[in-house]
């Protein structure tokens, strides 16, 4: 949930880490800190806060070294403070660490290391790796080969865990040692120059050439070469993966925020994500998935397992799948899914969704389904993702670099590649009549343009943001399908305007939440299904009768007359409806956050992606 910066070339690297850590803020942004070395010393510089706040402590502009390593926090272990802050020191200061991840057993490990006379000045789990680097470096003899990295390897043995971590030292001035486990780390080099970055958009400035760390690895990176290292220690080649993400896609562009950009790009990430799919035939290909029709045919159940937004577009593919295969799938959050001892075996296939491939309790979910037998898929939106590595086939959306912490364009991308899976399963089983099908991929072909149409209309989006936004509570309902898009829109709304909302069946508010219907409390409806208009209609109508102000989301024809305000959306197959109803839901809760003048790419507690339980 934090971000990792490092850099090593011929450059000064100061201004490269704040760079670096300043497109990483999406990961964390309490605390923030650096440090470089100069004539053989450490100089470190945190603070609490944003990184602006660092850039703006003047000694910041007189560390001139070419080496070093940054940080941008999200606390877990400690409150955000500056002492709190990375990197952390060893009580020699001569080892600095930055750490992603969180290290389990740093209880037991500040004891160890009390008992042999060191001491803590933070509250982080952090502060022991450095200290136990120290530990072990001063154990190994003078002479010894690869002393730095040896003294790296037998410390992050020790911990239990995840971490990415990064590791300088004024003993080998010219060196950063880097290990992962179960969180992410790149190094990108550039001739001579080597940068390092938990997250690609970080350095996409600097080069497209990338080597992707698995679990276990080290790396020591010195001006002329890398060398890498499996988990066993062993000396390992590896090869340069080239990112097709250009710098561009990940810088504002032109946008006030990188989500209302995000919101904007979503007919090119769908159209992009149908293009590397469906060929000029209209036929679908997953080659890279070996999926049989026996294999279907034995399944008696897919799970969809993801959390957050990645799980709203499982919700929003359920009915597409049933639908079309006539195999029950559960939609589960990976949180919950990964502790009750789901009833699964080798006939249920797996589908885990994850933007950015790193949330830490899908990855789990995903290794438990392994151990139990299922097949798993993981959809992810980063190449080389940690998730992309542990399932055994991978399927990429292609929205580019998703960087506010609201996920829009990921969402739709999702949406759209699962529905194209769904397209294919049932091709494979030969369950569907050819026509249907064949609609079914037309529809799919003509969402960006649709998507477009919806942008272009965003007025009466923007009038109700600023009518409803010093609210404190509404409601969002729908039913079928359209219940999936009140849940996104639901969390959209609360994760970037602070607003408490609730989701609904619109056949459930009887039961329960209309006892909170009042004179002006907003409710949000949102009607694409032809078959279920009037009922959803007559539940509109219950809570204007008792007050509501409502806004509807549609493309079926509703009285203007009778409901004041309505968005038309376009129509299309109510199976692919939520790609296209969730739209105007996300401008309004940007149109919301922006009229409350928050921080709309950066909402408070949040963190792009969540690494840690
Ligand atoms: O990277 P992932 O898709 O695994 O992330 C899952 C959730 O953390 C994420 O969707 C979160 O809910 C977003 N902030 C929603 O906008």
């Amino acid at each position: 949930m934090c971000g990792i910066v490092g850099y090593l070339g011929s450059s000064k690297a100061c201004p490269i880490l704040i760079n670096g850590l300043l497109k990483l803020e999406y990961r964390g942004y309490d605390s923030a800190g650096i440090s470089t070395i100069e004539n053989n010393k450490i100089m470190c510089i945190k603070n609490k806060g944003r990184v602006k706040e660092l850039q703006n402590i003047e000694e910041i502009n007189s560390l001139n070294g070419s080496i070093g390593i940054a940080h941008t926090r999200w606390a877990t272990h400690g409150k955000p403070s500056s002492i709190n802050a990375h990197p952390h020191l060893d009580n020699s200061k001569t080892f600095s660490v930055v750490h992603n991840g969180i290290i389990e057993n740093h209880r037991e490990l500040r004891t160890f290391l009390n008992n042999a006379g060191y001491t803590f000045l933070s509250e982080t789990d952090t502060e022991v790796i450095p200290n136990l680097i120290h530990y072990y470096y001063s154990k190994e003899a003078s002479n010894e080969a690869n002393r730095f990295v040896k003294s790296v390897k037998k410390a992050v043995q020790d911990l239990k865990g995840s971490y990415a971590i990064a590791v300088i030292s004024s003993l080998e001035p010219d060196k950063i040692i880097v290990a992962r486990k179960d969180s992410p780390l790149v190094i990108g080099v550039k001739n001579n120059d080597k940068y390092i970055a938990s997250d690609i958009p970080a350095i996409l400035e600097y080069t497209n050439n990338i080597y992707i760390l698995d679990d276990g690895d080290i790396a020591e990176l010195s001006s002329n070469q890398i060398t890498f290292y499996d988990k066993n220690f062993n000396v390992v080649n590896k090869n340069i993966e080239v990112i097709t993400w250009d710098a561009k896609s990940a810088c504002k562009n032109g946008y006030e925020d990188y989500m209302l950009k995000e919101i904007y790009e979503q007919p090119t990430a769908i159209r992009e994500t149908i293009g590397t799919i469906l060929d000029d035939c209209k036929k679908c290909n997953f080659g890279n998935i070996n999926i049989t029709k026996d294999y279907l045919a034995s399944l008696s159940r897919i799970y969809i397992i993801a959390c957050g937004t990645a799980m709203h577009a499982g919700l929003a593919v359920k009915p597409i799948f049933e639908r079309l295969t006539s195999i029950p799938v559960e939609v589960d959050v990976a949180s919950e899914f990964r502790y009750r001892n789901p009833l699964i075996d080798e006939h249920t296939l797996i589908i885990c969704i994850s933007q950015s491939g790193e949330t830490a309790d899908t990855i789990a979910a995903l290794k438990n389904s392994k151990l139990c037998g299922c097949k798993t898929i993981a959809i992810s939106n980063v190449i080389g993702s940690s998730i992309s590595r542990e399932a055994d086939f991978t399927l990429y959306t292609h929205a580019g670099p998703e960087i506010a912490v609201a996920s829009t364009k990921a969402y739709t991308s999702q949406i759209t590649i699962l529905a194209l899976l769904a397209i294919y399963f049932a091709e494979v089983l030969e369950r569907h009549e050819d026509t249907i099908i064949q609609n079914l991929k037309e529809e799919i072909l003509e969402l960006p343009s649709k998507v477009s149409i919806i942008l272009e209309n965003t007025d009466l989006i923007k009038e109700f943001a600023k009518k409803i936004y010093k609210e404190k509570d509404l409601f969002f309902i729908g039913r079928s399908v359209d219940y999936a898009t009140t849940m996104e829109a639901s969390l959209k709304l609360k994760e970037i305007s602070y607003i408490h909302s609730d989701a609904y069946q619109s056949g459930e508010l009887k039961h329960g939440p209309i006892a909170l219907i009042e004179d002006d409390v907003t409710v949000i409806g949102i009607i694409t299904d032809k078959r279920l208009v009037d009922k959803s209609i007559s539940n509109i109508q219950e809570v204007i009768t008792r007050g509501a102000k409502t806004l509807i989301i549609t493309n079926q024809e509703i009285n203007n007359e009778i409901f004041p305000n309505i968005v038309h959306i376009p129509k299309v197959n109510p199976l692919l409806s939520p790609i296209l109803s969730i739209i105007p839901l996300q401008l309004l809760a940007y149109y919301v956050s922006k009229e409350k003048g928050l921080d709309i790419d950066k909402p408070r507690n949040l963190a792009k992606s969540v690494t840690v339980e």
